[in-house]
């Protein structure tokens, strides 16, 4: 669907908004330096081929991975081309990885976006992402306190399952959890190609207390600081009760 010049003017204004608060946020910038971090860490060598964040929106990638080429469906100056995740105009294995950041569960159809993914990956190349976890504490935090819904009884592979109004940042934060928990043996069966190499929970309590891109930080950063230093060491069976946050790996084979 076409993206109309309201739309568009609304999204670049989203972006920016987001810039200054991040500029403005210690908190903010600590977690996706982490989670870039960690991005970074499970690419593929350069080698492998170029690598493409789908999404980018504001940009803070750059920051973190020097050589992704920064896309979105709508452009803003720091992206380096308009890519709609569900027609990439990228050759047939001619990728070595794709990245997203808070992206998949915005998708209108995640099931056309991992069709074209792997078409343009090679043999060996890698879609990493880093998306929102519903834990038994998350589901709680995201429920009553964000703004983004979470409908929890759809099909994740389903058209629209991220909701109809068709706007770059509608959403349905159930997906990513929907689609490698519940129903990651549909995912299977749809996909052999895309094969789940690491599956992580990430951020507890320090994620909300961050204040996000919508409020302002819980906690004073010292204090934040230790909290996050102290998530560091907690067990994965912890965070997988507590987490905000899910690290998925996947392989084209
Ligand atoms: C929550 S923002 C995340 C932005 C950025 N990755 C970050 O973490 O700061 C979701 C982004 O996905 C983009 N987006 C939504 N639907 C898309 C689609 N079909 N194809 C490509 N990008 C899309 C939006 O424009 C927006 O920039």
């Amino acid at each position: 669907m076409p993206i109309s010049d309201e739309q568009r003017a609304r999204t670049i204004e989203r972006f920016e908004r987001h810039r200054r608060t991040w500029a403005e946020n210690p908190a903010l910038r600590a977690l996706y330096a982490e989670w870039y971090g960690r991005i970074a860490d499970a690419l593929p060598s350069p080698a492998a081929g170029p690598r493409v964040e789908i999404g980018s929106g504001p940009g803070f990638a750059r920051n973190f991975v020097s050589d992704l080429e920064l896309t979105d469906l709508v452009r803003a100056p720091w992206h380096d081309r308009e890519v709609s995740a569900d027609a990439l105009p990228y050759r047939d294995a001619s990728l070595g990885a794709i990245v997203l950041l808070d992206v998949l569960h915005h998708l209108p159809s995640p099931r056309r976006f991992f069709a074209e993914a792997v078409r343009v990956l090679r043999p060996g190349g890698r879609l990493v992402m880093c998306e929102p976890y519903i834990s038994t504490l998350s589901y709680l935090v995201y429920k009553l306190f964000h703004d983004e819904p979470l409908a929890w009884r759809v099909d994740p592979l389903a058209d629209h399952a991220a909701g109809d109004a068709r706007d770059p940042f509608d959403s349905n934060q159930a997906i990513p959890t929907l689609l490698f928990g519940r129903a990651r043996p549909a995912f299977e069966a749809a996909f052999p190609a895309l094969a789940i190499r690491h599956l992580e929970h990430l951020a507890g309590p320090s994620y909300p207390a961050s204040g996000g891109f919508s409020r302002a930080p819980l906690l004073p950063w010292p204090v934040w600081s230790f909290l996050h230093r102290l998530e560091a060491r907690l067990p994965s069976a912890v965070l997988r009760r507590i987490g905000f946050r899910l690290l998925v790996v996947i392989e084209r084979i």
